[in-house]
């Protein structure tokens, strides 16, 4: 162990216990005002908001820097909007694959719902601020989804459009860097961009919520978690044990984030998994599954064995427990289906909203080859969600703000 490594870790127990009484009292508050640097000389690098536990009163914090002594020198500071009194929390440091960067994760827990907080990283760095999701459902909430990103201009111009949604936090359902689990390089232009980008009118963070996708491996399907350093990197806060999750917002939102077959197989223990979840869940307002792979695709063959198994597996799973939508991607174009159920157009079904357009561009197939087809087109897309008591709107802007399709939903009523 290094000298470094083991002043980090002492200084960590020291905060945890509150040992450094200068700056902790017992009760975790700080004694005296932390004393900020008017000229931040700091500037944490792929400064990004996610999620581990419930967005409304949780958030993690996770940043990059040179070396192990900027997270050494570094505890993230944060107050409510609001209020005088700072805290300091300590974080976690690792090396980042395959770089001589290190990683540094916060989590900031028991905070207020729906509030606005305040965070500096060390006390050399400009402020920044973040929001907690509301414990209810009572005023609308906007978020948004979309897949396949990369760093390309086409990505930059959407999340920029996405970032004047001013949503309260973004779902990337897998390709995001398209660094194929092996390039650093790649990844690092993803997540810069996307901290550089994705702040709200107010300039807060906008967190973001993502699944696996193929282009996160290194070969594709039915690899291990090793071979997906960089997303589990960012992201196994959440997905601590398996390449799928659910995060529930409260009782009114719940998303359960699957695994398309790139660590983890699609029947047996993640199908098993998927019923427990939406069991639990059948009467929750909203339920949305979001995964890479699609079960209704636009432009590759439905036909192919991993869109079948996913259909054959998981499609009667989301009829049975009445899921609101799929959010799939991989395609790389807009496509929104009928309600499917049983493999046919039914009002009583499932709707799939896709095809992962983000920064990628294919053409699809149109409703005249594939009758579950609503509707699709060759075009950059994110999807804007509002969520509105009883209603639902989704709304698909292409990276050039064009409305692409807009559809009104609410909860199948069950018979
Ligand atoms: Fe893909």
């Amino acid at each position: 162990m290094t000298l470094d490594r083991r002043l980090f870790l002492q200084s960590s127990s020291l905060i945890l216990a509150g040992g450094i009484t200068q700056l902790i009292g017992p009760d975790g508050y700080a004694l005296g005002a932390p004393k900020f640097a008017e000229n931040p000389i700091f500037h944490p690098r792929a400064l990004m908001a996610t999620w581990s536990q419930d967005p409304t009163t949780t958030m993690t914090l996770q940043w990059l820097g040179e070396n192990e002594q900027d997270g050494l020198m570094r505890n993230l500071w944060y107050r409510q909007s609001g209020h005088k009194t700072w805290r300091e929390v300590p974080h976690k440091a690792r090396r980042f694959p395959h770089t001589d960067l290190w990683q540094f994760r916060a989590e900031l827990t028991g905070l207020a719902s729906d509030a606005t907080y305040r965070i500096r990283v060390g006390l050399d760095s400009k402020q920044e601020s973040i929001r907690t999701m509301p414990a209810e459902a009572t005023d609308e909430i906007t978020f948004v989804s979309g897949g396949d990103s990369g760093s390309g201009s086409a990505a930059r111009r959407t999340n920029k459009l996405a970032a004047i949604q001013s949503p309260r936090f973004v779902i990337l359902g897998g390709d995001l860097a398209y660094e194929n689990g092996a390039s650093a390089k790649v990844f690092l232009k993803f997540i810069d961009n996307y901290s550089a980008d994705l702040r709200d009118e107010r300039g807060h963070l906008i967190p973001l919520v993502a699944c696996i996708g193929n282009h996160e491996t290194v070969g594709f399907y039915y690899k291990t978690r090793n071979e997906a350093p960089f997303f589990y990197a960012m992201f196994d806060g959440l997905y601590s044990d398996t390449g799928y999750a659910t995060l529930d917002f409260g009782d009114y939102l719940s998303l359960v984030l699957m695994d398309t077959g790139h660590t983890s197989q699609i029947s047996g223990d993640q199908t098993d998994w998927l019923e427990r979840q939406l069991k639990q869940r059948e009467d929750h307002p909203n339920v949305f599954l979001v995964n890479h792979v699609p079960m209704y695709p636009c432009v590759r063959s439905a036909d192919d064995k991993l869109h079948a198994s996913m259909r054959k597996h998981w499609s009667p799973l989301l009829e049975r427990y009445n899921v609101d939508a799929a959010l799939e991607h991989h395609d790389h174009a807009f496509k929104r289906t009928h309600r499917m159920l049983d493999g046919l157009v039914n009002d009583r079904g499932v709707l799939y909203l896709g095809d992962g357009s983000w920064g990628k561009i294919r053409s699809p197939e149109g409703p005249e080859k594939r009758p579950f087809l609503a509707k699709s087109t060759e075009s950059y897309h994110m999807s804007l969600h509002r969520l509105a008591g009883k209603d639902r709107f989704h709304l698909a802007l292409s990276d050039r703000g064009k409305v692409v399709d807009v559809v009104h939903t609410q909860k199948l009523a069950r018979t």
